[in-house]
């Protein structure tokens, strides 16, 4: 393990207040996205989204990493670019998507895990030829009638260690992603107490599998009310929370933490973690970013619906989005950023 290289990754990946772009969504995850839109679903039109990404004017200010998917990673735009060196001459980090996806787990309905560990060493060699110099595995654990049970959070959390040590041993800083489901009717303090369990289990298993902290990003959910819950907390509150759990269960050694959002929209996920920054920044063991998917694509794709001559706006929308995001990892976001006008100048 070349520990220098992990810990400069790190260091990169959260230089300059930026944070992560992901865009590494499955192919049938992909489509469906596409599929609300009426979007055409094929690999050229994938293709075209994720160039479309890539070429966003001046991204880099903002994202520092851009989380790919084994499709995008072998393909090349129009012009013969492959992406993954678009990326890097822009001065974005490329990552790589290395599960399999959540299967459904045996005798535990409701519940699934990870799988991808099979030939994961070779794989990680090859992306780190091709450029990329971190990966993600994304563990899903959901909230409902009795679950998440032991079972599933063990069994996720040991699979994340391996990935994770695999990971580091190749020269790939491994991006940690339990994700606690907002689908459901639960409360705040059953996302707490979940989200809870699951990090703490995962980080005894990184230690466990002896992997160096300090060459780790956690990415985990906000600590949220169900979506199907009809009390919804305030933005401090949820920030609070959230703090205080992650203070709870993930120490201090972690290179960082960086969230998803899990399906709120791009202007919660930005309020939210702005107001982790301004409650908190002092007291923060961790740096502390986004790797947003859905919060910062979802306007730019349904303004690009697809069409050529939609590029520029849906390229200006996602740099919004992006923009609004650092701006949150410093304290500086407000809703009036949201406002036309104060954008334009
Ligand atoms: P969302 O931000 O859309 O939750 O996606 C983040 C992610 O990378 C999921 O694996």
């Amino acid at each position: 393990m070349n520990k220098n290289i992990l810990a400069d990754t790190v260091s990169r990946l959260f230089t300059d207040s930026k944070g992560l772009l992901a865009m590494d969504e499955s192919n049938p995850n992909c489509n469906k996205r596409f599929a609300k839109l009426g979007i055409l679903q094929s690999e050229e039109v994938r293709r075209d989204w994720r160039a479309l990404i890539v070429n966003t004017p001046d991204l880099s200010e903002c994202i520092s990493g851009a989380i790919l998917y084994d499709e995008t990673i072998r393909q090349k735009k129009k012009d013969g670019t492959p992406i993954i060196k678009a990326i890097i001459d822009e001065g974005i980090i490329p990552g790589i998507k290395v599960d399999k996806g959540a299967k459904l787990m045996a005798g535990h309905q409701g519940e699934k895990v990870t799988e991808g560990l099979d030939g994961l060493r070779e794989r990680l060699k090859e992306y780190f030829r091709m450029g990329a110099r971190f990966a993600k595995w994304r563990a899903v654990i959901a909230i409902g009638d009795g679950i998440p049970s032991r079972a599933c959070i063990e069994a996720n959390a040991n699979i994340l260690a391996l990935y994770a040590s695999l990971c580091q041993e190749a020269g790939l800083v491994p991006i940690v992603e339990p994700e606690v489901l907002m689908g459901g009717t639960h409360d705040l303090q059953v996302c707490f107490t979940d989200t809870e369990q699951v990090l703490r289990t995962v980080l005894s298993h990184l230690y466990v599998q002896v992997v160096m902290l300090e060459g780790v990003i956690v990415k985990p959910n906000m600590v949220i009310t169900g979506l199907s819950c009809p009390k919804h907390e305030s933005i401090d509150e949820v920030a609070d929370a959230t703090i205080q759990c992650l203070r709870q269960s993930v120490p201090a050694a972690i290179g960082g933490i960086a969230f998803l959002s899990g399906g709120q929209s791009g202007e919660l996920a930005s309020a939210h973690l702005n107001a982790m920054h301004v409650r908190y920044e002092s007291k923060l063991p961790w740096p502390l970013t986004f790797s947003f998917a859905r919060a910062i694509q979802q306007p730019a794709m349904a303004i690009w619906d697809g069409k050529d001559e939609n590029i520029k706006m849906a390229q200006q929308a996602l740099f919004h989005r992006a923009k609004c995001d650092k701006a949150a990892r410093q304290g500086l976001y407000y809703a009036a950023i949201e406002d036309p006008v104060f954008l334009s100048n």
